[in-house]
């Protein structure tokens, strides 16, 4: 599908003035404003702030920042070029720890960089190869999507309750989402299907985000607070959860929003088939285990809904992780652009994930 046809474009590259422009998430479901810059550290802090969120942005929009940080001031030398691009590439790895892809787009643009270093001596031209590697990694971003929608979709059954928790559409991806790309494509086949979407505290983004994706598209969905999820799983209105991730390991461990786990667990309790959705550029095969980076936010976080309402002392002490890591067995199925990965995740994960990587 090209990019211009997406219903949802969280992400657009600006050619007539070089520029990258996105939606704030952070402003959903109450205002639709979109950011503009020139400057990629502008970026990085969208990304930290979460304007851009959701694995697979977070990865587009880095590579696109890196090209704004080749292109911004007009490279006089491949030397300038090549510290601005290392300097920015250190910057923008810092943004967001446990988002695999983010990682994962950096070294791509870098790779490209270092093997058109190669071929000419033009900074402006090498400049322009880093956007161009932006922009391919942005348009496999939806086709990537658009794949993984058809094979999850035949995991979906007519008539199908489906359990998502935070967002992992179209406004986690370039455009039509991992988790939700499922549901749009079951849809888009002709099931009838129901969300139950999670608000997933502290930041809402089942309540704001993923609420506002699926009302827009006319898929119905009923929106639940976090600790409902186990009384709706024991009076059995829950067929399928479907979840994104960032960061898939080696053996099949999902690093994904905080409160998945506690999902997971209880899918398993209540024989509930329990699928993450993620494109292969999310799988980490340098890692085993449950150790995954997790990224622990600011507290106020917690204190506070959306920092407008505060809801307890000013100096309780918070915990804040933004991510939590589910394992192996409790894991159904991997949803990826390449197929659907089965258990045992350590033997099957390598052989679809890592044949063509060079992990
Ligand atoms: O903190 P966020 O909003 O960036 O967390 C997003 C998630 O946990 C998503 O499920 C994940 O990134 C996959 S998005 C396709």
């Amino acid at each position: 599908m090209p990019l211009k046809d997406l219903k949802i474009r969280p992400i657009e590259w600006v050619d007539e003035r070089m520029s990258l422009r996105w939606l704030d998430t952070r402003l959903l479901p109450w205002q639709e404003v979109y950011r503009e810059t020139r400057d990629y550290r502008r970026v990085a802090r969208a990304i930290v702030d979460m304007e851009i969120r959701g694995a697979p942005a977070i990865g587009v929009a880095a590579a696109y920042a890196m090209a704004l940080a080749a292109l911004h001031p007009e490279p006089r030398s491949v030397d300038e070029l090549y510290s601005r691009l290392e300097r920015a590439r250190k910057e923008l790895a810092s943004t967001r720890p446990t988002a695999y892809n983010l990682f994962w787009a950096l070294d791509r643009v870098w790779k490209r960089f270092v093997q058109e270093l190669g071929r000419s001596s033009d900074p402006v031209k090498l400049a322009h190869a880093v956007l161009d590697e932006a922009k391919r990694i942005h348009a496999e971003d939806v086709e990537t999507n658009i794949r993984i929608g058809r094979e999850g979709a035949k995991l979906i059954e007519d008539g199908d309750t489906v359990l998502t928790h935070c967002n992992a559409g179209a406004l986690a991806t370039a455009g039509y989402g991992t988790a939700l790309g499922i549901i749009r494509a079951a849809v888009e086949e002709g099931k009838r299907v129901t969300v139950i979407a999670t608000e997933t505290r502290p930041l809402l983004q089942g309540a704001r985000l993923t609420v506002w994706e699926l009302k827009k598209e006319g898929i119905p969905v009923k929106l639940v607070t976090d600790n409902m999820v186990g009384y709706l799983m024991a009076r059995g209105l829950v067929d399928k959860v479907v979840v994104g991730a960032d960061r898939i390991t080696r053996d099949g461990y999902v690093a994904n929003k905080i409160g998945t786990y506690v999902i997971a667990v209880l899918a398993a309790r209540h024989g509930v088939p329990f699928y993450v959705a993620a494109p292969t550029s999310t799988f980490d095969l340098n890692l085993e285990g449950p150790n995954i980076p997790i990224e622990e936010r600011a507290p106020d976080e917690v204190r506070t809904v959306l920092g407008r309402l505060r809801i307890t002392l000013d100096d309780v002490e918070v915990l804040n992780p933004a991510f939590d890591v589910t394992p192996p067995e409790l894991v159904t199925a991997i949803v990826t652009e390449r197929g659907i990965i089965r258990p045992p995740y350590a033997q099957t994960i390598p052989k679809v994930v890592g044949s063509g990587r060079g992990a």
